[in-house]
């Protein structure tokens, strides 16, 4: 972590000022690799781990997210798949500006980064955080860039005081927690008066409950080893992928394959080793999360609504419900 962001962490636990070790005070570069961050006010003590601060242990629920994010690290990056993916997605999904200098940005559930890529760019200083050792893949890949913070904590203990940022975006992870209205109602907490926010979270709907294979496998899968479950999913995908092939050649063929348990990136425009790529990466994250549980958007709207949001705007998108909104003045 680079040493000039400490002020925008906190305790956790109190909120109180968080102080370097002495020993470190003065890391080259301004970089700190290694050390312990305490807490002025109670005394408690959080690491640094590899260039992370360590809020949580390394190893929690979210693990599965970690060894996916691992083996995943830059799988889903624009500049490895070659298609603006995640560029496209961030700034539909937020409406934000492509110049954000100045700003201080939050993340939450970041997993590889390939989202705090797109935020950084856009000059933003970003704090980026995630409950996995996926922070690690992330580290790889941002941990260099000046604006960038990244921090292993939990979304229901988050390592900041109360009206720290200009904006949030949350994608993807809210599904993933053990109660995704605690978490959603966690986020505006950190945001400064008329600060922006854009969540997203699975679509729910008895339909989709019933017709998703994924709802009926994954009381069994959700409970297997991740590195167990990776190899099982590798080796599904690899025996499917030539009839998976033949399918997505019928109309809505893709939908098909998902049916089947073969995530089916196709209609992005992906071919080849990095279609397949994908798809282990993500029917792996259809069938290892410990939580998956969706939201309608009416529920989501409300959510909104009750945390005393304004311009609360859920709508149905191709990731699911996608909510933006804005702390009152
Ligand atoms: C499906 S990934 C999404 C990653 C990234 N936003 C993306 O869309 O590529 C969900 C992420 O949420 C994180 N997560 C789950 N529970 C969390 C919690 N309680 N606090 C913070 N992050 C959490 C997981 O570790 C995981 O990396
Ligand atoms: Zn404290």
């Amino acid at each position: 972590m680079h040493l000039e962001h400490l002020n925008v962490l906190a305790c956790p636990a109190c909120h109180g000022t968080l102080e370097c070790d002495q020993s470190v005070a003065d890391p080259p570069g301004g970089v700190l690799t290694e050390g312990n961050l305490s807490c002025a006010a109670c005394g408690q003590q959080y690491p640094v781990v590899a260039g992370v601060p360590r809020f949580v242990p390394r190893e929690n629920y979210a693990s599965g997210f970690g060894l996916e994010w691992t083996k995943h690290a830059r799988t889903q990056y624009d500049s490895y798949s070659g298609i603006p993916a995640s560029e496209e997605r961030f700034f539909r999904q937020t409406g934000w500006p492509r110049d954000m200098r100045g700003e201080l940005i939050l993340e939450v559930g970041s997993g590889s980064g390939r989202f705090t890529e797109q935020a950084a760019k856009a000059g933003a200083t970003v704090v980026s955080l995630d409950y996995s050792y996926a922070v690690d893949a992330n580290y790889a890949s941002n941990g260099a860039r000046k604006n960038v913070l990244i921090v292993q904590a939990d979304v229901f203990a988050m390592p900041f005081r109360p009206q720290s940022f200009d904006r949030l975006f949350c994608f993807g992870m809210l599904q993933h927690t053990p109660s995704p209205a605690r978490a959603f109602a966690a986020l505006p907490i950190v945001l400064k008066p008329g600060g922006a926010l854009c969540a997203d979270i699975y679509r729910a709907s008895l339909l989709r409950t019933v017709l998703l294979t994924k709802y009926w496998v994954r009381p069994f899968t959700r409970r297997m080893n991740p590195d167990r479950l990776y190899a099982l999913v590798q080796r599904w995908v690899d025996f499917m992928w030539p009839v998976a092939n033949l399918i997505r050649r019928l109309p809505k063929g893709h939908g098909i394959n998902w049916r089947l348990l073969v995530a089916d990136y196709s209609p992005l425009g992906l071919k080849g080793q990095i279609l397949k790529e994908w798809s282990y990466l993500d029917t792996f994250d259809m069938l290892a999360p410990r939580y998956d549980r969706p939201a309608t958007r009416r529920t989501f709207q409300r959510w909104g609504e009750q945390a005393n949001l304004r311009d609360v705007d859920a709508h149905h998108a191709p990731h699911g419900v996608v909510m933006r909104a804005r702390m009152p003045p």
